[in-house]
């Protein structure tokens, strides 16, 4: 029995996600959202969190977009926003835009198809806010999101004109996009927009994704039991503690 997981973990240890290389394999995904839109937290902490946790983040490219249904306005030289939840809104959209457009410079890691830290204070701060959150509340989830050394580089950037430039970025992007955004969330799937496929994600994104990989067959997209991932894991135990048994 022992002999057998062995030689399963031998065979299967190979087709571990982390061995997939080329970026041509990734679904490009874009998420057009806003801070404290209650769909938006819905699908970003029930849907998107539990997926980059899984075996499958390693097939995404993921692009994250917190502007929503606002508005940008420009007077007397400065950027201004309306947001569709107020100004509160507006501020949690900027703490996200900085964290994002500071990341989105550095190298990812191979392999990876979006940054890991900037992805996980945008979850943290979605997990923490609510639709009535105030400009204090987001200010302290933000904090507690980011790690203290990290919070005062960002809090300087979120109180500074150049949050506004990010955020007209992503303003820009949102409206070349869609102009008005039509849904909150919206999901879009490598560049091309189809509204079934982005109201389905909201309920099972992972469903959809897994469409979009359907050609290669991967056993995290299979329904129930087990995946490889975790046989394997578990046979690498088990001959962990076959071996130690045998001294
Ligand atoms: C995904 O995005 C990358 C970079 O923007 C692009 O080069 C690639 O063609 C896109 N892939 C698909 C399938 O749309
Ligand atoms: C997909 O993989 C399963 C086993 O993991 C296999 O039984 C099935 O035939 C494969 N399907 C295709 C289309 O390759």
């Amino acid at each position: 029995m022992i002999k057998f997981f062995g030689l399963f973990s031998l065979a299967h240890i190979i087709m571990l996600p982390g061995f997939t290389n080329s970026q041509e394999e990734k679904v490009n995904v874009t998420v057009y959202y806003e801070t404290l839109c209650p769909f938006a937290k819905k699908f970003i902490v029930g849907q998107l969190k539990p997926f980059l946790k899984g075996d499958l983040s390693a097939y995404i490219n993921l692009r994250l977009i917190p502007y929503g249904k606002a508005n940008t306005m420009f007077e007397n030289g400065m950027y201004s926003f309306s947001c569709h939840h107020g100004d509160a809104e507006c501020y949690g959209n900027k703490f996200q835009a900085c964290v994002l457009t500071y990341e989105i410079h550095k190298k990812l890691p191979d392999n990876l198809g979006y940054n890991k830290d900037a992805v996980e204070f945008v979850i943290c701060l979605m997990e923490g806010v609510e639709g009535t959150s105030d400009i204090e509340k987001i200010r302290s989830v933000a904090e507690k999101c980011s790690n203290t050394e990290k919070y005062s580089g960002l809090k300087k950037c979120v109180d500074s004109r150049i949050s506004s430039e990010y955020l007209r970025d992503f303003g820009q992007k949102t409206k070349t996009f869609q102009d008005p955004l039509g849904n909150v969330p919206t999901i879009v799937y490598n560049g091309v927009f189809n509204k079934d496929e982005s109201d389905h994600s909201e309920r099972n994104f992972k469903e959809v994704f897994c469409s979009k990989l359907k050609s290669k067959n991967l056993s995290a997209c299979s329904n129930g039991g087990p995946t490889i991932e975790s046989f394997a894991l578990l046979s690498i135990g088990i001959t962990v503690l076959s071996l130690l048994g045998s001294h």
